[in-house]
């Protein structure tokens, strides 16, 4: 291109294509629909209930009653999945975390609930032990405090067991140990689970915006101020993304997830790009109370902030977007925002 000059100045226009909506409209390049939306979504133990998160406001967390209620909205809402966490009862919170495998847990009740009265609607669970250990660590630790690989990842292939005998639709692993999707992939197949999707969540970020999620959860002070450090990617590194991809890609994962999302939209891109394969993104807890308390201020307008935020990660290459602002945004979608 050559530069502009004064004879021929301006050489192009480009706001003649800016200049009217229909024009704007027939040259936009990316879309959001809520088609792209996954929730996720807190639950607890008890009847009627719901309990607000302090660090995540407008989010709560929700009896299965409660739950299914929310669910309804989602599939009115055209949202085609959810995601669980659950907040776990102190009393049965171990060092093992072997609640995770309890096939009359909380999180197998939830999913059959679901599966019962929404069967078309996607239900996600996790493979990871942090809501469940006393430690809050995602796996089960040496004397030192370490996180064991192997034997974590033994208890994570029942945990998934338990979650597709509920009739959970996709499992997936947040917990960064070595070997687990293909360890995970075997226990399914074995006993029949061929179509349980792994979703993995193959890049994943020891990131301080994770805060909200561990208050929401119940494991911030079970942590106490432990980090994830040697399990959870070094946010400085990118090509090491491609690699963790690259490994659960060739174990057997269906889809793979980058975790945070805005900080890291160029990981997103670049998996994408790398291996076309379908990519998802994490919107977590920090990014949303970030948003939500500068919205609460009346320092940014949150409509329009949340749908940019979503429809950059739809530029970047996300396929979907995990996003408490799921319920939210679908609405505003349907308006017309
Ligand atoms: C843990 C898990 C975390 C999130 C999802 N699964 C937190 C962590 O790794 O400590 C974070 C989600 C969020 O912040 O919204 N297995």
């Amino acid at each position: 291109m050559n530069a502009p000059t004064l004879g021929s100045y301006p050489q192009k226009r480009m706001r003649r294509m800016r200049h009217d909506e229909f024009s704007r409209r027939i040259m936009r390049e990316t879309h959001l629909s809520a088609d792209h939306l996954i929730l996720p979504v807190f639950i607890i133990d008890g009847k009627n209930k719901t309990q607000v998160i302090a660090s995540m406001p407008g989010v709560k967390r929700h009896s299965i009653d409660q739950l299914l209620l929310l669910a309804a909205k989602c599939v009115k809402a055209g949202i085609p999945a959810l995601a669980l966490f659950p907040a776990i009862e102190p009393h049965l919170k171990t060092p093992d975390g072997k609640e995770a495998v309890n096939p009359r847990g909380l999180i197998p009740r939830a999913v059959a609930s679901l599966k019962k009265h929404f069967p078309a609607l996607g239900v996600i669970t996790d493979a990871a032990l942090d809501p469940y250990t006393t430690h809050g660590h995602d796996g089960v630790l040496d004397a030192r405090g370490y996180v064991l690989n192997d034997k974590t990842v033994a208890v994570l292939q029942k945990q998934a067991l338990v979650c597709a005998r509920a009739g959970v639709d996709i499992v997936a692993p947040s917990d960064m140990m070595d070997g687990r999707v293909g360890l995970i992939r075997k226990a399914l197949d074995e006993k029949g689970f061929i179509n349980t999707r792994i979703l993995s969540y193959a890049a994943k970020y020891a990131s301080g915006f994770y805060g909200p999620f561990r208050e929401a959860v119940g494991s911030t002070k079970n942590l106490a101020g432990g980090d994830k450090y040697t399990y959870q990617m070094d946010p400085a590194n990118a090509q090491e993304a491609i690699h963790e991809v690259a490994l659960d890609l060739a174990e057997g994962a269906d889809m793979v997830m980058v975790k945070p999302g805005l900080p890291y939209l160029d990981i997103v891109r670049l998996v994408k790009q790398t291996f076309k394969v379908p990519t998802y993104v994490y919107q977590v807890s920090g990014e949303y109370a970030m948003l939500k308390a500068a919205a609460q201020n009346g320092w940014l307008e949150e409509k329009r902030c949340v749908l940019e935020s979503l429809l950059a990660f739809r530029r970047a290459g996300a396929d979907g977007i995990l996003t408490y602002f799921a319920l939210e945004a679908a609405g505003w979608l349907q308006e017309g925002a």
